[in-house]
């Protein structure tokens, strides 16, 4: 099988001011500035990224942003873009988490329109898919996710020097204590590829990376990341304090 660098990515969602984002970002650098094999990222809100920034510099741990606008300047308040995120030091973007697609009418079509601006920018997106507890309990979390990778990555052509990285996060399983099970979620990130490699080919398909969110803790991570098909997390909660998210980073 090919090597996958691991990517642990810690999505702080709205927490933390200025201040406290400073001080937990120079907290994690301290406990995880010697790991070399796994890939490093924390995603604060907009007005911490160019403070942590500054903090954590060159150093292993990456910057991300919750979320971007597609284009590039204009009257769109409220909004931020691509090329204003990289000069504040991001290095990667989340897209279509499940909270956006909840309560601010995120859909596959604007998913779609972000990731092409995010890659134009130079940004990693990490595009988050995933079903609800009812889509599961319908045995639609398939189509769902069928849908959600044909209309989300419409248009793009990626080959394997392009990084895309694809988040599995069944929304029953997000903030909720409730992880999948080791199965269930092997099940799908095969399942993912799977659809990489028919819809971009097999290179793509062996280096893509999928990581698994929802309720990843230090103590089931080992599990999570022992799996074939998982090359890493995103995590919500436990990415907010430097200890516990030091132990899923050393999983
Ligand atoms: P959680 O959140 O780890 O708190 O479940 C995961 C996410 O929303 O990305």
């Amino acid at each position: 099988m090919e090597e996958r660098t691991p990517l642990i990515a810690g999505n702080w969602k709205m927490y933390k001011t200025g201040n406290e984002a400073v001080e937990t970002a120079e907290k994690l650098l301290e406990l995880v500035s010697d790991v070399e094999t796994t890939d490093i990222m924390i995603a604060p809100t907009f007005t911490s990224l160019a403070l942590v920034s500054k903090v954590i510099g060159n150093s292993n741990i990456a910057l991300g942003a919750q979320n971007i606008y597609w284009e590039k300047e204009g009257a769109f308040t409220g909004e931020i873009s691509g090329p204003m995120l990289v000069s504040a030091g991001c290095q990667y973007v989340i897209i279509g988490h499940s909270e956006r697609r909840q309560y601010f009418g995120e859909t596959n079509n604007t998913v779609n329109k972000k990731i092409f601006a995010a890659t134009k920018s130079g940004l990693i997106p990490i595009v988050c898919v995933g079903e609800t507890a009812a889509e599961r309990n319908e045995e639609k979390t398939f189509s769902v996710l069928d849908k959600q990778i044909e209309k989300g990555l419409e248009g793009l052509t990626l080959d394997e020097h392009q990084s895309i990285v694809l988040a599995y996060e069944p929304v029953w399983a997000i903030g909720t204590g409730k992880t999948a099970t080791p199965d269930q979620v092997q099940e799908v990130h095969f399942y993912l590829r799977d659809l990489i490699e028919k819809r971009f080919g097999n290179m793509l398909a062996k280096t893509i990376r999928i990581l698994y969110g929802g309720s990843v803790k230090p103590d089931n991570v080992s599990e999570l990341m022992a799996l074939p098909d998982i090359d890493g997390a995103l995590v919500g909660g436990a990415s907010l304090q430097p200890d516990s998210f030091s132990k899923i980073i050393n999983f």
